[in-house]
């Protein structure tokens, strides 16, 4: 099955053609990164415009990358939630257009889930790779979230903890911004680490009651935010290498301490995690947690960078087993909503 789907929630249009979940017949993005970056960050208006005015010739490419017309196409899937909410209107409206059109069905893709599932691409049990099957934990780190699921089956996602306020990828590109590193601060940043000493600033890490799992990072975000303007306000020069790398050694310490945990856990025995989203580039992340696994004995699975971001693959991935997940005699109903809206907030299952 032949699945042409679109991402535009957030500052990236994107559009991929996937056959069954697991193989990727193309994956086309335009990064908005040069507009905003004048802003110094997302301005949502701008990216529902570049949205506006890319998608047509990224979905194009996107079927001529794959060597495909739409006539090959068996469905259209769209990221409808959570995002930006003018960004996702222009996909989702783009996408009903082209089911309509060349009547197709349509499958609303939940924004996390697809993070998850740009994995299934990659262990796919082809070249002699794995092929990576639920129950799985998995890490979602982006800007706009940072939680531990639990992905039970292809379709049902568990929350085991969430970030009580901010993302991770939201504090890193905060403090980055403050250093003067330009938009989006993360990936720059990270580069920047390896000219610093880790253990130059101290940040302290805030923990939720009772909650062990749960994540808290705007106290962390906070105390580099104000050692910053304090250093500036008495004129004392702070070391920006060393800061950066500093504050990413408490961000991996928060994130690696609550999966610690959780590998401790009685529940936890699937044995396998995953992780995913834009922070799941960050090469300490990525170093720290393959060590952490190879210690308690957990299979790692690692998405290539260019999949931790966002990307039309990972939608593509987890339309296929929305579909499937739906018996066959009730799939056209299922997937045949020209209503369909989108939603800003995650809770996108409840209209
Ligand atoms: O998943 P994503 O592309 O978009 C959202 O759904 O939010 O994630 C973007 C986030 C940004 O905050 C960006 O700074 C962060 O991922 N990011 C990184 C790195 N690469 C991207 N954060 C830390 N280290 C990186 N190497
Ligand atoms: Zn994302």
């Amino acid at each position: 099955m032949k699945i042409l789907s679109i991402e535009s929630s957030c500052d990236e249009t994107c559009a991929a053609v996937v056959e069954d979940g697991r193989k990727i017949l193309s994956n086309v993005v335009a990064s908005q990164i040069e507009t905003h970056a004048l802003y110094g960050g997302v301005v949502p208006e701008i990216a529902s415009r570049a949205h506006s005015e890319a998608i047509y010739g990224v979905c194009e490419k996107a079927l001529s990358d794959a060597s495909l017309t739409m006539d090959d196409i068996d469905a259209v899937a769209v990221t409808n939630c959570p995002g930006l909410i003018g960004a996702l209107l222009v996909g989702v409206n783009f996408a009903k257009s082209l089911a309509y059109a060349y009547n197709k069905p349509l499958i609303p893709v939940h924004h996390i889930k697809a993070h998850i599932s740009a994995i299934y691409t990659v262990y796919n049990g082809e070249d002699g790779t794995k092929k990576l099957e639920p129950p799985f934990a998995a890490l979602v780190a982006s800007g706009g979230h940072t939680s531990l699921i639990g992905v039970d089956s292809y379709t049902d996602f568990r929350i085991l903890g969430v970030t009580r306020d901010d993302a991770a990828g939201e504090c890193f590109d905060k403090v980055a911004r403050l250093l003067g590193f330009p938009y989006p601060g993360g990936a720059k940043m990270d580069a920047a680490t390896y000219d610093g000493n880790n253990k130059a600033y101290k940040f302290s890490d805030a923990h939720v009651k009772d909650c062990p799992l749960d994540f808290s990072f705007s106290g962390l975000k906070t105390s580099a935010v104000n050692a910053l303007h304090t250093a500036e306000q008495k004129g004392e020069e702070i070391n920006r290498e060393d800061f950066a790398s500093s504050f990413t050694e408490a961000v991996v310490h928060a994130i690696t301490s609550r999966i610690k945990i959780l590998f401790e856990s009685e529940g936890f025995t699937s044995k396998k995690l995953v992780i995913a989203g834009g922070v799941a580039a960050n090469s300490h992340l990525r170093t720290a947690l393959t060590s952490l696994c190879e210690k308690y004995g957990v299979e790692l699975y690692l998405p290539p960078k260019k999949l931790c971001g966002d990307n039309g693959v990972m939608t593509g991935a987890q339309a296929y087993y929305e579909y499937m997940a739906v018996p066959e005699d009730k799939r056209t109903e299922a997937f045949s909503n020209l209503a369909l809206n989108a939603y800003a907030t995650k809770d996108c299952d409840k209209k």
